[in-house]
């Protein structure tokens, strides 16, 4: 039996730009994604085996887990059959907009080729990730990273300055397909949806290493308009952490989670003693440059893995 344990981080958008319909149901984006150090930990054990079996258990139950289906995926892939063993701990907000279950979806993804022996190349990886799910061909390579059509897409982007996120989470649930639905976007076909304001000059700033005074002034994320019209509460959130100092504070994804940079941990800290007494929970963490993630990755996996080549490649392979 072969086994490891993983971290699955989470990410944030620091800009998200929804353009068209697509005529494939999707919406054709502009984001900025960032891993953050949030994590849910995950713990898997392989043995291969006649007729597959995939267990999971974990701190919560989830329907349809995409790890299941990702651990599917990479056996069908790989054309193997195995008696698997995942053990989830959530700690990620779910349905925030933080991308617990792609994250979690993509770990599988890294991990399990490791212990298998059976490599997938990451294109490949990148074609299941883009099936399970619009935001894990982001985890397939972590860091920050410009996204563009369903938003798997990717484009490397230099890491912005050393930042503390204060990540707030309530519990208000945001389904992705209405907020989709809300924003009542045309067809591609309609209008060409060309629109998209100063993104193109984020992209440049932070490209440059500008400063975060400069670049989070031009932050965006589409969704705060709907998302913010049927549930005020977020809004009062994302104005307080403004007001107390965060540049930008802005929602993620299609929320409800919002977020905060502050530029020390003392000036997070102070805000956060601001929200005492409410019922918001709120995270402090570090944004996760992609160098970090990765030699985050190879760590978690060194037992299981030889070289420095990305994806971490198995030991086990032969050649
Ligand atoms: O790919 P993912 O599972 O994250 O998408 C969830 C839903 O969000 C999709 O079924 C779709 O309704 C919507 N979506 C979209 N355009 C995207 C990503 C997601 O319309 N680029």
């Amino acid at each position: 039996m072969r086994a490891c344990t993983v971290r699955s981080l989470a990410k944030i958008n620091l800009d998200l730009r929804v353009l068209h319909k697509r005529p494939d149901g999707f919406h054709e984006l502009r984001t900025i994604f960032q891993t953050i150090s949030l994590a849910d930990t995950i713990a898997m054990a392989y043995e291969p085996a006649r007729q597959t079996v995939i267990d999971i258990e974990g701190s919560i139950d989830i329907p349809d887990n995409l790890i299941v289906r990702a651990a599917h995926a990479v056996l069908e892939a790989s054309k193997l059959r195995a008696h698997i063993r995942f053990t989830l701990s959530k700690r990620i907000p779910m349905g925030a907009g933080l991308g617990g279950g792609s994250s979690n979806a993509a770990a599988v993804l890294l991990a399990l080729p490791a212990l298998t022996g059976k490599p997938l190349p990451l294109d490949r990886l990148t074609s299941i990730g883009t099936q399970l799910g619009s935001d894990v061909p982001f985890f397939l390579q972590g860091g920050t990273a410009l996204g563009i059509g369903r938003g798997e897409e990717l484009f490397p982007l230099p890491a912005p300055p050393a930042r503390t996120a204060l990540i707030a989470a309530s519990d208000v649930h945001v389904s992705t397909p209405e907020a989709y639905r809300a924003l009542q976007r045309p067809l591609t076909n309609a209008d060409p949806g060309t629109d998209t304001g100063n993104f193109g000059s984020l992209v440049w700033e932070l490209g440059e290493n500008g400063s975060p005074d400069n670049w989070s002034r031009l932050c965006v994320n589409d969704f705060e308009g709907v998302v913010f019209a049927r549930h005020p509460p977020l809004l009062s959130i994302r104005n307080q952490l403004r007001r107390l100092g965060a540049r930008p504070a802005l929602m993620s994804g299609s929320g409800s989670a919002v977020f905060g940079l502050f530029e020390s941990k003392e000036r997070a800290d102070e805000a956060a003693a601001r929200f005492k007494g409410s019922d918001i929970r709120l995270h402090k963490v570090a944004l996760v440059s992609r160098r970090r993630y990765r030699a985050m990755w190879f760590k978690q996996l060194r037992e299981h893995v030889s070289g420095n080549i990305w994806p971490p490649q198995s030991r086990y392979a032969h050649r």
